[in-house]
């Protein structure tokens, strides 16, 4: 290799980092800038040469929106009253904007006779608020103008959550329209989740998995979708509070604790799912070699070759430290070793 081949080999690295970091700084470019939460605000406002025409005008001329209207009305939102005035509290117009440009013009006789011809009158929808194409934190700004910390407790961690960080709105997990329930059933959490987080759907396929899909275990049981402050959108503050919900015998505090290991339940199981029985995330031996020695047994009274040839290779330390999460009751030598 020549002297000057070497020199350009060495420049090669260098350059490499630096192109790379030049394609990296194009991707930031490319990312939506965030805004300060003002200009999302202006996003929302509507039309403003429109005014409020109110549920009734907005679907008096036409029959088009009856069926999304029925479902409306029935949902939780739609049945919200203004106690002095008996109007809705929530109506169409609360999300979409003001829509006095929108019906203009249409009239019930207008639209019949397109019917007639077998032309559908549209409102003139451009003018409303274009929900679909907001930025996200707009979107979700529609829902938490009513939807505050005060009046729906559940929220107070949103803007804390992966879900706010990462550009998830509202919309994406609840769809006002497709019926009366607006709230996302538990079963039905699932298939929602699943449609953005693939690597989840394939850990609960898993031979060993949490029962999720037989409908006995939920997303929501562990995570909240609305944000928090814990790891992971966590519902409790660490891994051990979320798992002892359901499996409060693990949560001690026990005479004879497994060190600090059970603080986190994820140091030996995949909460999702395992290849592994038991959730685990290696198979015995090896889960516990990672931190342990094998060891062979006391062989005073009778030492014998086969302790001796037994001397690593158990295959389940569990068969004899069955209690390894932590237990009470002292070892034959009066230590906690796990040992019933
Ligand atoms: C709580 C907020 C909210 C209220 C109240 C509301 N909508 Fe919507 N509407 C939305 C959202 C969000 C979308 C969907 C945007 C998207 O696709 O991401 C939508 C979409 C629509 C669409 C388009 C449907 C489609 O399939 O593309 C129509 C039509 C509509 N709304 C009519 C109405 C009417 C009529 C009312 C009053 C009865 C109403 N909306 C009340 C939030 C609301
Ligand atoms: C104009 C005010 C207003 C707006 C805007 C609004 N909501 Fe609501 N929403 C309410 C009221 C009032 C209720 C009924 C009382 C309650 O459950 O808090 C409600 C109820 C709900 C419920 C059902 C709660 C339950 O326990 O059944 C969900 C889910 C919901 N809203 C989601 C949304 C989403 C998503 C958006 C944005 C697209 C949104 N809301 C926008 C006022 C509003
Ligand atoms: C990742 C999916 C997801 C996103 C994003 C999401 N939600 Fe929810 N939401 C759910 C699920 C699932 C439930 C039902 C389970 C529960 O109560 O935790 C729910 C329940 C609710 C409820 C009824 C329960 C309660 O606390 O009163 C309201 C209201 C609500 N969401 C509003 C919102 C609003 C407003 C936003 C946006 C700021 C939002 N959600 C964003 C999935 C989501
Ligand atoms: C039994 C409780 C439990 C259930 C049920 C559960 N998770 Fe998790 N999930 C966890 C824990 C605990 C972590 C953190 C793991 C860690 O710290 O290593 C996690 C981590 C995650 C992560 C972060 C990436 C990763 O794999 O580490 C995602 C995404 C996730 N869960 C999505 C989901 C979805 C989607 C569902 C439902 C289909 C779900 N989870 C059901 C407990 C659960
Ligand atoms: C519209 C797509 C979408 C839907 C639907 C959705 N998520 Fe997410 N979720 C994301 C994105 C994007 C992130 C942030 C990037 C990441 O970590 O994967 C995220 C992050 C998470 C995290 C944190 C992952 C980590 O690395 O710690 C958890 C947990 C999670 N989601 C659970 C849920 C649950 C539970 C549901 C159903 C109620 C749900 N998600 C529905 C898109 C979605
Ligand atoms: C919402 C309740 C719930 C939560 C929270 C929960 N589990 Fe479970 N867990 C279950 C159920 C239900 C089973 C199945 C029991 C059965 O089939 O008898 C199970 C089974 C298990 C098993 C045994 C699996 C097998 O193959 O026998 C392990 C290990 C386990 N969970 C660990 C955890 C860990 C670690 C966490 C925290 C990340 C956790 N669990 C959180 C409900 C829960
Ligand atoms: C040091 C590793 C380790 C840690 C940490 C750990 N486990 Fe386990 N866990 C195991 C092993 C190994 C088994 C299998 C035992 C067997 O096959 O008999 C098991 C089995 C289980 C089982 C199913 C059998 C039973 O005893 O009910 C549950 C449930 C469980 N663990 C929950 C938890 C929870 C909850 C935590 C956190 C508080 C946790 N584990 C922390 C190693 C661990
Ligand atoms: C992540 C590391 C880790 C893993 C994995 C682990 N342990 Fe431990 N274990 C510890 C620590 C740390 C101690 C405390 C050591 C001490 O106090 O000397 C301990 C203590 C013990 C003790 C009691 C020792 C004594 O001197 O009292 C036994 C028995 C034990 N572990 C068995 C197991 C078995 C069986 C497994 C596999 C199922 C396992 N451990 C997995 C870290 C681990
Ligand atoms: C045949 C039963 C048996 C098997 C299998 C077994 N152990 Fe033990 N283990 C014991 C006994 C008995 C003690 C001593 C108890 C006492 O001192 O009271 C012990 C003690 C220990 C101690 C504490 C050692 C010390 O020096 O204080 C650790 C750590 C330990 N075992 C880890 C393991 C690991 C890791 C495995 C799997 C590779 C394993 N054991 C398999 C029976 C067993």
């Amino acid at each position: 290799m020549s002297t000057r081949q070497r020199r350009l080999n060495r420049l090669c690295l260098p350059l490499t980092i630096l192109i790379a970091f030049i394609g990296g700084c194009a991707d930031l470019k490319k990312s939506k800038p965030i805004l300060p939460i003002r200009e999302y605000e202006k996003m929302i406002v509507g039309n403003l040469y429109a005014d409020y025409v109110g549920t009734q005008n907005c679907l008096a001329a036409c029959h088009e929106h009856d069926k999304l209207k029925l479902s409306f009305d029935a949902s939780t939102m739609g049945a919200q009253l203004k106690k002095e005035s008996g109007m809705p509290l929530v109506d169409c117009e609360s999300c979409h904007g003001p829509g006095s440009l929108a019906i203009k013009g249409l009239t019930r006789e207008m639209v019949e006779m397109n019917a007639a011809k077998g032309i559908k009158t549209a409102c003139d929808f451009k003018t409303l608020i274009d929900l679909k194409n907001l930025p996200a934190t707009a979107q979700s700004l529609t829902c938490l103008k009513c939807h505050t910390v005060n009046a729906t407790f559940n929220l107070h961690n949103w803007n804390a959550g992966l879900h706010a960080l990462n550009e998830v709105s509202c919309f994406d997990c609840h769809d006002i329209h497709a019926g009366p329930d607006l709230k996302v059933t538990p079963l039905a959490s699932g298939r929602l989740c699943f449609s953005c987080h693939q690597a989840a759907q394939a850990q609960f396929s898993l031979p060993s998995h949490h029962p999720l899909k037989e409908g006995r275990v939920f997303c929501i049981d562990c995570h909240n979708p609305h944000g928090g402050f814990a790891d992971h959108n966590l519902h409790q503050d660490t891994v051990k509070e979320t798992c002892v919900q359901c499996h409060p015998d693990k949560r001690g505090p026990f005479l004879y604790e497994h060190a600090d290991v059970m603080d986190n339940c994820a140091n030996c199981h995949s909460p999702h799912g395992s290849v592994n029985n038991k959730l685990l995330n290696a198979r015995e031996p090896f889960l516990c070699l990672q931190c342990h020695e094998g060891h062979r047994l006391n062989t005073e009274e009778g030492g014998s070759a086969s302790a001796e040839r037994a001397r690593a290779f158990y295959t389940r330390c569990t068969d004899c430290h069955s209690t390894l999460h932590g237990s009470d009751v002292p070892s034959t030598s009066g230590g906690g070793r796990f040992i019933r």
